[in-house]
């Protein structure tokens, strides 16, 4: 699934490196990202949008390092952010604030105004009450704040139903039918500035269907909302487009979009996309090695040095991804359970696989560059993972491993 990352003599590279020279230099566990498979998973999108007005916003949420945002930037790309932590990070990484649209349901008074300063592109609102608290924050600082409604279009992304967005049982956007009132609502506030429409309907979508069938009711409302003279400059369509981690086989973004495009044919608007994992989440790989092999009478385990609070993905969502061997090893290959160090049973990166493995061997844990490093946590007082670009033959450190000390550095004792 990884497109860059190919086995030379026996031994894994990604483009121009081995991964035990990462290993060597960096230490273990390491998140390893490929610069070339972000740049182009991102040109297969703007390609894709070409001859007519789009803006591909990277949904930070996937993978926040700086690094990798500047790739982005570089390449043209808008972001779309939750946090005002993530809009700090896109500005730090050279980011264009008139690229960039603030998704979330709990917005803040405080990260609204650190948006309007910033003079970001668009407000995502997902309530009524957002909508009442942004036109008083906007009057507050003497800004106009520019706003598409995120509908919820209530249709079946056939995915996991812990990232499936867009059914009305959910907690986003606004409902369809409310839609039409709340945009009259927001034409009738003075700090407001209608601009587009929303929609995110759920993550690892290997159906076009379901976005095409979310783009036409949109499209329906746009047109609604155009003959009550409300116009929109802008519609977004948000992320979700999945990728393989397995055996899944997911369209690539040419014919994910092409029935959307075909949905918006002759139309003017500018479309916005918000994909995250599709841009990074084959791009980028958890290098762990092995500390014991264990056999059991019923399992055995490979505890390697990575864990869950390294990668949550398989405990959290009891997500697969693939695990291979970074040499090739003359040892006999076996069935094992790949389990971190820390004290939980759901403590396991991969289950039931067949590796040629010894102790102190270096695994590559695949399709972990998106929702890896930004959903890892301290949990057992570890540090977080290394983070290296691999460029060509160059790798970059992108993040220091995390020092034991820094992780109790904002800690007081008590008398
Ligand atoms: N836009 C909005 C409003 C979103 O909520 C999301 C993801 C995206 C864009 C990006 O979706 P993507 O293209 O990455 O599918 N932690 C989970 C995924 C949660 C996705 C949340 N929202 C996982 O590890 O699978």
């Amino acid at each position: 699934p990884v497109p860059t990352l190919q086995r030379v003599d026996g031994q894994l590279k990604l483009e121009g490196l081995s991964l035990t020279s990462i290993a060597e230099r960096f230490g273990t566990p390491t998140y390893v990202y490929s610069r070339a498979a972000l740049s182009s998973a991102f040109k297969a999108y703007q390609n894709a949008l070409q001859g007519r007005p789009a803006l591909v916003c990277y949904a930070v949420k996937a993978n926040s390092n700086l690094g990798i945002l500047s790739v982005f930037a570089k390449l043209g790309a808008g972001f779309d952010i939750v946090s005002g932590g993530e809009l700090a990070r896109v500005l730090a990484a050279g980011g264009s604030p008139s690229r960039v649209v603030f998704s979330g349901v709990g917005k803040s008074r405080d990260e609204m105004r650190q948006a309007l300063e910033a003079g970001i592109r668009c407000f995502n609102v997902e309530s009524a009450a957002e909508l009442e608290r942004l036109n008083e924050v906007a009057g507050g600082l003497g800004r106009l704040a520019p706003i598409a409604l995120r509908v919820n279009p209530d249709v079946d992304p056939k995915t996991h139903p812990y990232i499936s967005t867009g059914l009305k049982s959910n907690k986003f956007g606004v409902a369809f039918d409310e839609a039409l009132t709340l945009y009259r609502r927001a034409a009738s506030l003075p700090h407001l500035k209608i601009s587009g429409i929303a929609c995110h309907i759920g993550s690892q979508l290997l159906d076009p269907a379901p976005m095409a069938e979310a783009a036409a009711k949109v499209c329906g409302l746009v047109d609604q909302l155009a003959s009550e003279g409300i116009s929109l400059d802008h519609i977004d369509l948000g992320g979700g487009l999945g990728i393989c981690y397995n055996d899944e086989n997911p369209p690539a973004v040419a014919d994910y979009l092409a029935p959307l495009l075909a949905v918006f044919e002759g139309r003017g608007e500018e479309l916005c996309f918000e994909p995250g994992r599709s841009l990074v989440g084959n791009a980028g790989l958890l290098l762990t090695r092995i500390e014991y092999l264990k056999p059991g009478t019923e399992k055995n385990f490979a505890v390697v040095d990575a864990a869950m609070n390294d990668l949550a993905r398989p405990a959290l969502y009891d997500a697969y991804h693939a695990v291979v061997e970074v040499a090739a090893s003359a040892t006999q290959s076996q069935r094992y359970d790949v389990v971190g160090p820390i004290c939980e049973s759901g403590d396991f990166l991969a289950r039931e696989r067949n590796l040629a493995v010894s102790e102190g061997d270096l695994l590559a844990i695949l399709s972990a560059g998106a929702y890896g490093m930004t959903m890892s946590s301290n949990y057992n007082t570890r540090g977080r993972a290394a983070e290296v670009m691999v460029d060509g033959d160059t790798a970059h450190l992108i993040r220091e491993r995390e020092s034991i000390e820094s992780l109790y550095a904002l800690e007081r004792l008590i008398d």
